[in-house]
């Protein structure tokens, strides 16, 4: 069925116009300053847009749902993460195919993939994590990139002994990303430092939640973006530093790219909202957030959001990782190092910036859209099909009241956590209709799409 969104403020990363967005079948196909429902086939529906903003569809670039990790599996699946993210306003998330140092890549492409085509309501697509890298690797790593559009990796400097990757690896993954086009996307923490500092806090009996960030302080990840840096200089790869949570890091970055390596940077919504003092909670509820790196002072917001406002932080992401409280992050009850580290946001994202940056008057509309979805699109090889409303463009489109207040409560959240990390703040803000593909499929909160709508997004390695 066609659909005429009418009367909106049509908000794309470089421009704000007044618009009507005509869509047929799953792209838009006229965006033009007044269109005639009159004039087009009978059938149209139409979306009153008055005073409505009208955002292209946001893509969260840091998504985990199948996570076997730290003892347990992250408590979402593709149906619920999905879901939450469509009524947030996400249509696109690019997952992390998270497989263990004895897993080959291609049966973990295998796993991820039979569960998102099983349950994903929105467009996906996947950044392969590369644990091990040996001939098998490099072999069946070249075959997901050219047969099945795998255009992005992920390494962990972290995770020391689970998921790290080591120097002697990345080398050669780095040199395999650079000739193949493909871009890498790294957790950037010191692995042998946090594993020091842990065990030193643990043996003086500093075992809570508030001892997780004191074990992996900002110099810990400044010195992973330098170490990540470094690397990529010496073999010209192309790097992208995922999670980036205080200055230190992004200065490192930004003097990186200042040598000529091509390094640009993600922030996620908890970084940008919460702070230390939440993993400080008392009788154990600061679990609810210790994830890595860990939420640090307060005092790193400003930095943060000035980074994205002068845009030499190119996305916000979430780091979506949901674990519940009750039987999950209570497993760290007598060691903060056994706590599932994560926090579930990919529902909140896009109304955190829009309450937290553009309301509070950090940055403007057209930069929360290029943070939070152009950008995503540009560096991962979506773009212009995703990232943007434009005529031949997917039809995939929010349409946003900027007006309407609340909080953010557990009891909205479609994931399956049972707590939510920003249980009371202030909202303002609300995704009213989200679109994907030219179908309705959540309104005001509430997922109406059909089950397992979602398709997957084959990539071509740009970099
Ligand atoms: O705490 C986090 N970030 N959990 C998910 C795994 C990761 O490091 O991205
Ligand atoms: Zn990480
Ligand atoms: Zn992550």
């Amino acid at each position: 069925m066609p659909l005429l969104i009418k009367n909106g403020l049509v908000v794309n990363a470089d421009s704000q116009i007044r618009a009507d967005v005509y869509v047929e079948d799953e792209t838009i196909s006229r965006i033009e300053p007044s269109i005639d429902l009159a004039e087009l086939p009978a059938g149209t529906n139409m979306v009153d847009a008055t005073d409505r903003l009208v955002f292209p569809g946001f893509i969260d670039p840091h998504v985990h749902i199948n996570l076997p990790f730290m003892g347990t599996n992250a408590i979402d699946d593709h149906d619920s993460a999905t879901q939450a993210a469509l009524v947030g306003g996400t249509t696109t998330i690019i997952e992390m195919i998270c497989p263990g140092p004895d897993d080959e890549p291609r049966a973990a492409f295998e796993t991820w993939m039979g569960l998102a085509e099983d349950g994903a309501n929105c467009d996906y697509s996947f950044h392969l994590s590369v644990v091990r890298f040996d001939a098998l690797a490099d072999q069946q790593i070249r075959e997901l990139v050219a047969d099945h559009g795998v255009a992005s990796f992920k390494i962990f400097l972290a995770y020391k002994g689970a998921l790290d990757i080591s120097d002697s690896n990345l080398i050669p993954l780095l040199e395999l990303a650079r000739d193949l086009g493909v871009i890498v996307t790294a957790h950037c923490e010191n692995a042998e430092a946090i594993d020091a500092m842990q065990r030193r806090l643990l043996a003086d009996g500093k075992t809570g939640p508030e001892w997780h960030e004191p074990s992996r302080p900002r110099s810990v990840e400044a010195s992973g973006v330098n170490h990540l840096c470094t690397f990529a200089e010496l073999t010209g790869a192309h790097v992208y530093i995922v999670h980036t949570s205080c200055k230190a890091a992004l200065d490192e970055a930004i003097a990186a790219r200042g040598r000529g390596v091509n390094v640009w940077v993600e922030s996620v919504a908890p970084h940008l909202v919460l702070d230390h003092s939440y993993a400080e909670r008392p009788g154990f509820e600061g679990a609810k957030f210790v994830m890595s790196p860990p939420l640090r002072d307060a005092e790193e917001h400003d930095p943060l959001w000035k980074g994205i406002a002068d845009r030499s932080i190119s996305t916000i992401g979430t780091d979506h990782a949901p674990f519940n409280f009750g039987d999950q992050k209570s497993m760290g009850r007598e060691a903060f190092t056994a706590i599932p580290n994560g926090i579930p946001s990919v529902q909140e994202r896009v109304d955190l910036v829009h309450t937290y940056g553009v309301d509070a008057g950090r940055i403007d509309l057209e930069t929360m859209v290029d943070a939070c979805s152009t950008q995503a699109a540009k560096i991962f090889g979506l773009f212009p099909r995703k990232g943007v409303i434009a005529v031949g463009s997917d039809a995939d489109l929010v349409i946003y009241d900027p007006s309407f207040e609340g909080i953010f409560d557990v009891a909205d959240s479609l994931s399956k956590t049972d707590y939510s990390g920003y249980q009371g703040m202030r909202r303002k803000g609300r995704a009213e209709v989200v679109v994907l593909r030219g179908r309705t499929v959540a309104r005001n909160g509430r997922f109406v799409g059909e089950a397992g709508g979602g398709r997957y997004l084959g990539r071509t390695p740009s970099h």
